[in-house]
């Protein structure tokens, strides 16, 4: 059967995790980071050739301070955690979004895990970060000015100057926690996902829940337009 690709998951429920055991947002989003330390394992194990984790939206700066700090400081957390394993399991990280608008500390950080991490060749670990799938076409648009070579592109040369260059387009979106929309994800890379909701709250998400995603999109019957 076909193993997908790409898989992109938009991690959601977090602070709905933490709220129905009566806890403060931020032990939602610390359980999220064993959900996302098991799925990179389990997909990186399954043969996934390219993992995209929305981790933080460009919208996310609308929360309060404290969450957003909350949530950096596991992001740190986690790199420091990881990386040592993630190089091991020949994972290569990477990293999409407006970047330099991150905090020093972070941008160093994640700068160290894709550096260390650049000439593995197994799973690509793509972490979408202060990522807006809007933010990306008009940096794309703005790039493309900028350099000036061309007065007209077409599709193909416009995808070299998305974030997501050398990446496939994802052939599974899962969503978790019952939402069913986008939030500005992979708006151009989406056009022909196949899409995965799932009740499930995003810290509750594991290996099992993976494979039951993938197995489903094993039944669909992709068609591109054609018949
Ligand atoms: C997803 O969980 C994590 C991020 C957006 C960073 P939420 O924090 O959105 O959790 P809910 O949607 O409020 O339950
Ligand atoms: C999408 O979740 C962003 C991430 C998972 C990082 P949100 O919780 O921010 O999305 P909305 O606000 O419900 O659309
Ligand atoms: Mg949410």
């Amino acid at each position: 059967m076909l193993i997908p690709k790409h898989i992109a998951i938009i991690m959601d429920g977090n602070g709905r995790w933490a709220k129905k055991r009566g806890l403060p947002r931020l032990y939602g989003h610390h359980a999220g980071m064993k959900s996302v330390r098991e799925v990179v394992r389990a997909a990186s194990d399954t043969g996934i050739r390219v993992l995209t984790l929305y981790a933080f939206s460009t919208e996310n700066w609308n929360r309060p301070k404290s969450e957003i700090k909350g949530l950096f400081n596991l992001l740190k957390l986690f790199i420091k955690k990881e990386l040592g394993s993630l190089h091991k399991n020949n994972v290569k990280v990477i990293i999409i979004g407006r970047i330099s608008e991150l905090p020093i500390n972070i941008v160093k950080l994640v700068k160290k895990a894709t550096e260390k991490t650049s000439k593995n060749t197994g799973m690509i670990l793509n972490i979408a970060l202060n990522y807006g799938g809007r933010q990306e076409i008009v940096d794309a648009v703005n790039e493309i000015i900028t350099e000036g070579i061309y007065k007209k592109v077409d599709e193909k040369i416009f995808e070299k100057y998305l974030y997501t260059t050398d990446l496939p387009f994802p052939d599974l979106i899962i969503r978790t926690s019952g939402e069913s929309r986008i939030s500005n994800f992979l708006l151009w890379q989406s056009a022909y996902s196949e899409f995965y909701t799932t009740k499930t709250l995003w810290p509750d998400f594991k290996k099992k829940n993976l494979m039951e995603a993938i197995s489903d999109y094993q039944k669909r019957n992709r068609r591109f337009g054609g018949l």
